[in-house]
Parts: structure tokens; sequence; C-alpha cells
């Protein structure tokens, strides 16, 4: 028997993943909600939707929402609801999906209450939070997973994180901040925003890069399954009263870690900054290095050491990249496809014309959106609701990468000072 699923907001983003929520073959009905009844008549109207759509119980507000007969509700809404929604769904006795971040206010304290808050319930519900946290799903993130998982890292011992999102997008794709914020601060529910962070603002309690830090960090602590322990940091201000940092008390911040396994993490979160990587290889990725194996810029390297500690000679015998040898043994350019693990082909089948709808019966089923990762997540979230146990990016884990952040922004504001990171059980 499949599930019954609700979602939450049918924005730029949540519109994304409609269908293929509906799509998914283990749901057996969805229910829709946003505010803003032109959002919800675009599906109620589509004749794709139709079979699953449960146009009675598709409502304008999350109240009527968690009182429909659902299983688990997907949030996707402006990201300083999100915590108070989850809260709400998880009260009312169903799973929850939530966007990232776990919340996004200016006040770190107020964020880390949230989590806690938040961990307490999924414990006292026995309902489950997941993050739909794009970047575990990211090719790279998912073949890393399977490398440590085989151990093939061998002990690790360095990483690196970053996002490097310049706020004013640019020519390759990212999406312009200035736009994105004057998206979700319109509408019924985004006009409230002024209101909401006056009380914050009028303090001089302000964001900054790292109150949304869940794409630098979750790769590098996803893959090795590790917590930061402490961290120190620095941060650059915007200098030209540029309106859009207002807001931020710091445009980058640069953090070190220390984390549980022994291994530093350096992560970087950039607002401001003339990044124009084409292929993103240079501003949303993570590089980890272990004591036999590494991973950088989709490059999968190995020493070819089979006993720790035994330097093998083949280490001498490394080829220069000139010779005919090149590409030696140890050293493997991965493509996307050869990075990701397959979906099964059922779900594969039934998310193909959502993905692909201009693929034909021959052409292969081709992952979209923020590489290849919406589908993934739809995936793992309505598996783990079906099956009953722990989606694979839980509560703790988003809690703690929250904690990340807050704790390099509170070190960056004291000059480097060494701070702690809170940890979720
Ligand atoms: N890579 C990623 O993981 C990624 C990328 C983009 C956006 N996001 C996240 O997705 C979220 C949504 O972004 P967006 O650009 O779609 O925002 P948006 O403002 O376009 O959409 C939010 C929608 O939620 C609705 N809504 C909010 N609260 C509601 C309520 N109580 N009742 C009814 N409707 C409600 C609004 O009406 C709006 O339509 C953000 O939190 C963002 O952080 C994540």
């Amino acid at each position: 028997m499949g599930i019954k699923l609700g979602m939450l907001g049918l924005g730029q983003f949540g519109s994304n993943f409609v269908k293929l929520f509906k799509a998914h073959p283990l749901v057996d009905k969805i229910a829709l909600c946003d505010c803003e009844p032109t959002k919800l008549k675009t599906f109620t109207e589509d004749p794709f939707m139709q079979d699953k759509l449960s146009i009675s119980e598709c409502c304008t507000s999350l109240d009527e929402l968690v009182k429909k007969d659902l299983d688990a509700i997907a949030i996707i809404t402006q990201p300083w609801l999100h915590a108070p929604q989850c809260l709400q769904v998880l009260n009312s006795g169903k799973h929850v999906y939530s966007a990232v971040p776990l919340i996004q206010l200016p006040d770190d304290n107020e964020v880390l209450d949230w989590c806690h808050k938040l961990a307490e319930a999924v414990k006292r519900t026995g309902c489950q939070y997941m993050l739909g946290e794009t970047t575990i799903y990211r090719p790279q993130t998912m073949f890393c997973r399977r490398k440590a998982l085989a151990g093939e890292f061998g002990e690790f011992v360095y990483a690196e994180g970053e996002y490097v999102h310049d706020v004013d997008g640019n020519a390759n794709g990212w999406a312009n901040l200035r736009n994105v914020m004057k998206n979700r601060t319109t509408g019924t529910i985004g006009e409230q925003y002024n209101a909401i962070m006056e009380p914050y603002f009028s303090k001089g309690i302000k964001h900054s890069p790292m109150s949304y830090p869940t794409h630098s960090v979750s790769g590098p602590i996803h893959v090795m399954q590790t917590r930061a322990i402490k961290v120190s940091a620095y941060g650059v201000r915007n200098t030209n009263n540029d309106p859009f940092f207002d807001r931020y008390d710091m445009s980058n911040i640069f953090a070190l870690y220390q984390l549980a396994n022994g291994t530093s993490l350096r992560i970087a979160e950039c607002r401001e900054i003339g990044a124009t990587s084409f292929d993103r290889q240079e501003s949303e990725i993570f590089r980890i290095f272990g004591k036999q194996g590494s991973f950088s810029r989709n490059v999968w390297q190995n020493n070819c050491r089979t006993v720790a500690g035994t330097a093998q000679p083949i280490m001498e015998n490394v080829p220069n990249p000139s010779d005919k040898a090149w590409p030696w043994a140890g050293y493997k350019e991965m493509t996307p496809a050869e990075m990701r693990t397959p979906l099964p082909p059922e779900v594969q089948a039934a998310f193909k014309p959502v993905c692909n709808p201009n693929a034909t019966a021959k052409d292969d089923f081709q992952p979209t959106d923020h590489g290849g990762s919406h589908p993934y997540l739809v995936h793992e979230f309505v598996c783990s609701v079906a099956e009953q146990r722990e989606p694979a990016i839980p509560i703790r884990e988003a809690a703690h990468y929250m904690a990340m952040g807050i704790a390099a922004h509170k070190s960056a504001l004291r000059d480097g000072e060494i701070t702690k990171v809170e940890l979720f059980d």
C-alpha cells in the first residue's frame, strides 16, 4: 500500500516537486496547499495530476492541511517559516519533509532553539523529519558515500566544501539573489517578511552567509558521517553600502572546523564574490581526502596502497599526464552518470515523463534539477515514510548543519575565536 502525501508551498522551487511526488509509484494520493489560489489552480487543472490529486483536500492554509487524512507533508515555503511549520506537522502526527535550511532567521540562538524543538518533537511523536538537501543527491555525493562505505578513502585526513553564490548570480545559470528575495517577499505570505524581521534588524541582529550553510557543509559531513566539534572562522564585510547587505553583518565567511573523525574541514560560504565557474566545479563543490583515496573535481584518485601504512613502489611509477600510460590505474575522471546510484527501474519509468518530457521510449531516464537531485530526494522521502524508517537526512544531521553555520558565524564575529559546535543525538 502506498502513502498519502500533502505539499505546502507551490512557489518557484516547490512547484518543481509536485509532479515528482505525484508520479512516485508509492504515492497513492496527493493534496496540495498554497495560500495563492492561482498556484493551486496550475495543478488542479493539469490532466497529469488527475489520477492521484485529491482536489477536495487541496486548501489554502497549513491549519487545514494538517487536518486532512495524510501520512506526510512536504514543506517548500519561504526559509524563515520552515521550522514552526514542520513542528505543526509533526505535532499533527505526520512525517515531514522540509526544504533547506531547517530555518533561516537572523538570531542564531533562536535557530538553535528551533533545532532542539524539532529534535524533541521527532522523539516525542515518533514521526520523522527529513531535510531536502539537494547536495546529498548530487552525483559527487552519492559516489563519495559509496566509496566511504567501501572504506576506499582509508582514514579521512582533510576535506573542503564551498557554496559560492554571488548576490548578482552570473551568466552561467546562478539565480540572482536580489530577484530571489524579491519573489519570496511578495504575495500574501511573502509580504509579512519585513514585519517579521523588523524586531531583529532594529536590534542590530543580522543574517550572515552562515545562516544558510547547508550546501557547503552537508557533502563532507554526510559522506564521512561525522560531526564538527569546533571551528575558527573569519568574515568579509560589504564595503560599498550595497542595500542587499544592509541586513547581513558579513557577506563572505571562511571557516576551519575540527571534526570528530580527526580531520579538518575548510568551508567557504560566499555571497559577494566574482566566481563564474560554468559547471559549478568551483562554486558548489566539495573535496575529500583520505590516506588511500581522494575525490576532487569529479576525479577519484587512489594511491594504490594495499596495506595501510605500507608505501608501495607504484607511488614512484605514477606516469606524467603527458605519458602514453596516462591515466594511470589510480586515477579516474567520473561522469555524472557513473557517479550516481541508479534509482529503481520502476521509479525511473515513473519519473521519466516528469524529468524528460521530450524523451523517446529508447532514451534513458535523466535525473534533473540541482545536479539531478530532485527525483532522488522525492524517492528517499516517500520510501522512508512507506517503509516507516528514518530518512537519509534526519533531524539530528539537519540540525547539526545549522549548528555548524552558527558556530562559524559566532567565531567570525569574535575574530576567529575557537567556538564549539553543538551536537544533536
Ligand atoms: N537547492 C536547494 O535546496 C534550494 C533551491 C531553491 C530554493 N530552496 C528552498 O525552497 C524554499 C522555497 O523557495 P521558493 O523560491 O519556492 O519560495 P516561494 O516564495 O516562491 O514559494 C513559497 C510558497 O509557499 C507558500 N506558503 C508559505 N507559507 C504558507 C502557508 N502558511 N500557507 C499556504 N501557503 C504558504 C507561498 O504562498 C509561496 O507560494 C526556500 O525555503 C528555499 O530555501 C532550496
